[in-house]
């Protein structure tokens, strides 16, 4: 069942509900985490937190992410699974109703950026639990219950690719570009911390940590497993790699998947018309939401990216919205803040999915 893999039957691998405060003893970390904005802006942070992670920090960030099974680095998890408030507890799970519990640099655009993936996350919800009838469908050779648990799957991706457009309602792109991302990177695969991260009091030498990225979701993984989806070479690599920036038990989820016969041989032994023309649209969706992540990350980092690189060459001051741009790292114009190559990742993630299409055999 979906409970063992500590996955809600209403809220998916979304937490049902966050914590949203610590026992009393934790209060100067919570005083601080509940600050980070102004402590930012008002460049008092530095008098808090050092570039090596001191050890009254990176002990119990260590030993408390041991416990989870995570890295000790901001995920998908903490800013988004787990980050999150009714205002009314009896309204609806909706933008209007939903609040951060901590936020980062970049105002209502975080707050639009962790919410918006919130959404996306809950409208998969349904496709997430129609998995299980479809591996039990399979299983016993049911066509009829394959089929419709994976339209269910279907609709489900359908509806994720249109809760994602209200992206472009609550983020803005400069405020996205500029700032947000500076907080999300990490120290791997990233040139300004190319030796990683000194932990103070857990290892002399430095480590390093993917930052924080939607390729963190189990969603995406859970999806690409069901339907077969062979992720290759080093952008299969880095796919595999964000499994261990998940909750374990959200990761043992897509292993189970992968480990149970295959829906795409059934599809292809069945030759059922039906059947195979709900596994295709299935994946003409998933490509479809793919291109359409393809099409924000043009607005929020390609282009934002290229106005950057026009900018620096320009000395004379600049509206405010601009000069965020422009004094964006240069590193990350290259780099997603998981560290990818961004678009050729992200169109090779894509094209492979594309290939799973039954037309494609
Ligand atoms: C990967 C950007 C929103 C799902 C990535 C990557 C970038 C990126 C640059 C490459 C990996 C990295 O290095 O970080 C963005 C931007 C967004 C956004 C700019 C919005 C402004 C979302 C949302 C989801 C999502 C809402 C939904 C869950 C994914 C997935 C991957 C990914 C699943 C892995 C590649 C794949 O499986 O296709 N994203 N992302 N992203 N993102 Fe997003
Ligand atoms: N992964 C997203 C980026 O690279 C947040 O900007």
């Amino acid at each position: 069942s979906l409970e063992q893999f500590h996955i809600s039957e209403d809220y998916g691998f979304i937490l049902p509900e966050p914590l949203r405060d610590l026992p009393v003893y934790y209060k100067p970390w919570m005083d601080i985490a509940r600050n980070v904005p102004e402590l930012i802006s008002s460049h008092s942070l530095r008098l808090r937190i050092h570039d090596v992670l001191p050890r009254s920090l990176s002990v119990p960030f260590s030993e408390v992410s041991q416990r989870l099974g995570l890295p000790p680095i901001l995920i998908h998890a903490d800013t988004v699974l787990a980050n999150w408030k009714k205002r009314d507890p009896d309204g609806p799970f909706s933008m209007e109703n939903l609040d951060l519990l901590l936020t980062l640099p970049g105002g209502e655009s975080v707050r639009g950026f962790f919410l918006v993936t919130l959404l996306v996350e809950l409208a998969a919800v349904p496709g997430l639990k129609s998995i299980l009838d479809v591996i039990n469908g399979v299983q016993y050779n049911d066509v009829a219950m394959v089929t419709k648990a994976l339209d269910v799957v279907g609709q489900a991706i359908d509806s994720m690719t249109k809760a994602f457009k209200l992206m472009h309602e609550y983020v803005d792109p400069s405020k996205f570009y500029g700032i947000m991302r500076i907080y999300l990177s990490g120290w791997k695969d990233n040139p300004l911390m190319p030796e990683g991260l000194v932990y103070e009091g857990v290892q002399e030498k430095p480590m390093e940590f993917s930052g924080g990225s939607a390729a963190q979701s189990s969603i995406l993984h859970c999806f690409d497993e069901l339907l077969r989806v062979q992720h290759e070479g080093s952008s299969g690599a880095f796919l595999r790699r964000m499994r261990d920036y998940m909750p374990p038990s959200h990761k043992q989820f897509i292993e189970t998947i992968s480990s149970r016969p295959s829906l795409h041989s059934f599809v292809l032994q069945q030759a059922d018309e039906h059947l195979t023309h709900t596994f295709e649209q299935c994946v003409a969706r998933l490509v479809d939401f793919r291109n359409y992540h393809i099409i924000i990350v043009t607005r929020y980092i390609t282009i934002p990216a290229s106005r950057a690189k026009q900018l620096r060459a320009n000395k004379q001051g600049l509206a405010e919205e601009l000069d965020a741009i422009r004094s964006a790292p240069t590193a990350l114009e290259e780099r997603g803040t998981g560290g990818s190559g961004i678009m050729t990742f992200l169109k090779t993630v894509r094209d492979e999915t594309k290939d799973t299409s039954i037309s494609q055999c």
